[in-house]
């Protein structure tokens, strides 16, 4: 394991006083946590993304509470000392404020997450502001917010126009003002990232396919790895092909036993002769 420190949210305030951008991966699972702890990756979202990612949905909104506590919890024992949030699936905070504390504190308490994220603008600031009131570190997620991309008209840019943005640059004030400790901007134009960025006075803000201005950057690392089959996002960048990588292993685990040239010696045990003509005498008795 590493010896690095537990992180806090101290740490990453100070990284950010400090002008060094924080680095942010999604994870969903205990070895590819073990990695990137492994590379010093500053924050784990483990994101209601794992319904596509993981599971095969085609949106996040099957994904239930149940699924972010098992995997979340897996993630945490693989990375125990980045900071670790996990993600409130769809309908585990929009009901009420009461719904959100407690789905909150559910995910807190099961899994040993550092801090919960819930999507949404102006109209989630009063769950917000409950959670945080829990005594729960919260993160906002502004932008493209998959568990309402039907509303939103698909998985596209939002903010283009003026107006939409000016909507996300009101939203943004009004999720740090609720206590939002960190908002995260998915697939918006990067100036108005940078806005919000120059704008937040006690909030982390991160960058998804929103620009180089933001305090950190967040990929999802089946994009940024290939491991997601069905598209690549422009936003992403691919940092290392796996996907290709095990492909051809799986290529060539499927010829090797097909060719009875896997398992070699020494990917098995023997057996010595007198134990093994001892077993055909007892057998034969
Ligand atoms: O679930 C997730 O991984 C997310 C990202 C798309 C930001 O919320």
């Amino acid at each position: 394991m590493s010896a690095r420190k537990k992180l806090t949210i101290n740490d990453l305030f100070a990284k950010v006083a400090a002008g060094q951008p924080i680095t942010w991966l999604t994870c969903y699972d205990y070895p590819t946590a073990y990695l990137q702890e492994q590379a010093g990756v500053d924050m784990i979202l483990v994101g209601d993304s794992l319904g596509m990612t993981m599971l095969g949905y085609d949106s996040t909104l099957p994904v239930t509470m149940d699924d972010m506590v098992r995997h979340t919890a897996a993630v945490r024992r693989g990375a125990p000392t980045a900071w670790v949030i996990g993600d409130m699936p769809y309908m585990s905070y929009q009901p009420s404020v009461e719904t959100a504390i407690r789905s909150a504190g559910r995910l807190m308490a099961e899994t040993g997450c550092d801090s919960v994220k819930l999507e949404g603008g102006a109209e989630m600031a009063d769950r917000i502001a409950g959670i945080v009131s829990a005594g729960i570190p919260v993160m906002g997620h502004l932008g493209l917010t998959p568990q309402s991309a039907s509303a939103l008209g698909g998985f596209r840019l939002q903010g283009k126009g003026a107006a939409q943005a000016k909507k996300i640059v009101d939203d943004a004030k009004a999720l740090e003002e609720a206590g939002a400790y960190c908002i995260l901007l998915e697939l918006v134009p990067d100036r108005v990232c940078q806005l919000i960025t120059e704008r937040a006075q006690h909030c982390i803000i991160m960058s998804l396919g929103s620009g180089p201005h933001a305090h950190g950057q967040l990929l999802i690392y089946h994009d940024a790895f290939g491991l997601y089959p069905r598209f690549k996002p422009r936003m992403a960048k691919v940092f290392a092909d796996a996907g290709q990588v095990i492909r051809q292993g799986l290529d060539q685990y499927v010829a090797e036993v097909t060719a009875k040239t896997f398992p070699a010696p020494e990917n098995y045990f023997g057996m010595p002769d007198a134990q093994y003509d001892e077993l055909i005498r007892l057998l034969a008795e």
